[in-house]
């Protein structure tokens, strides 16, 4: 109770807020997380369909595991948590919100600009003519989907060994340089560059407050540790 005042009081006196999210934010609009008793990696292996060496070799597999996703979380709907980042967000004049999360949910809980580091499920890449478009069919017709040139499209985010979309990591770095408080809610923090904003926002100055059910690799380094569920903990400190 005393850390979720000290964190309140943080927030309040913020002009500049950062806010990290990953997987745990959407737990509890029931998108599964990957890491944990019920993750993602515990029954599927990452290098099998989330490497673009993996897509080369079996685009098809590839594509029936992000049709089943897409299913999934065309299902959910935003929670409490995502909510509240709205709240928050037309509370400050300085705010950035950087997802790790591919589902969408933020968006449809109305929050404005989103750093998408790891991409969009609800888009598509066209592997001969470079097009990004939009796509929220569910499921998909015929696998793999094609774009309009004929091309075989790829799902819209970034896999394991790729860089993330130009510029964003840049942007991502600059907004929470500008932070004095930097909320990290529901990631492990086991995957950079994503995870490396945590220190980066320790040496810029931001006070660091973490909101997991669980400690992670670098709940040490946060200032304030608030351990419990997003979707509880978020509203009471917004
Ligand atoms: P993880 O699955 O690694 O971590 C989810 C975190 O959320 C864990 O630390 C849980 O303890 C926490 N958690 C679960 N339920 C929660 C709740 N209701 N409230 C608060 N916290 C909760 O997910 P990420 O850290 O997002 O990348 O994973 C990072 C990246 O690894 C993903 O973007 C994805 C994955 O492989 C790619 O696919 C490239």
């Amino acid at each position: 109770m005393a850390d979720l005042q000290q964190a309140k009081e943080w927030l309040q006196q913020a002009t500049g807020v950062a806010v990290l999210t990953g997987a745990g934010i959407s737990a509890e609009s029931g998108v599964p997380t990957f890491r944990g008793t019920d993750g993602l990696w515990k029954d599927y292996k990452p290098e099998d369909l989330a490497t673009p060496e993996a897509f080369l070799k079996d685009p098809r597999l590839v594509w029936e595991w992000y049709d089943w996703r897409r299913g999934l979380i065309a299902k959910a709907k935003p929670n409490a948590a995502h909510r509240a980042l709205v709240q928050l967000e037309t509370r400050k004049r300085g705010f950035t919100l950087i997802t790790q999360n591919v589902d969408g949910l933020h968006d449809q809980a109305g929050s404005g600009k989103i750093l998408k580091l790891h991409g969009d499920i609800w888009r598509m890449r066209c592997l001969e003519c470079g097009a990004n478009f939009p796509n929220r069919r569910c499921p998909l017709p015929k696998l793999p989907p094609h774009c309009a040139c004929g091309g075989m499209a790829r799902p819209g985010v970034v896999w394991f060994g790729e860089p993330l979309p130009d510029g964003m990591l840049k942007e991502a770095e600059h907004a929470v340089s500008q932070a004095q408080v930097f909320l990290v809610i529901g990631t492990s923090a086991a995957v950079y560059p994503a995870a490396g904003l945590i220190p980066y926002a320790k040496q810029a100055g931001a006070k660091v407050i973490e909101i997991n059910t669980e400690a992670t690799a670098l709940s040490a380094m946060a200032d304030c540790v608030l351990q419990g569920a997003a979707g509880e903990l978020l509203p009471q400190l917004i």
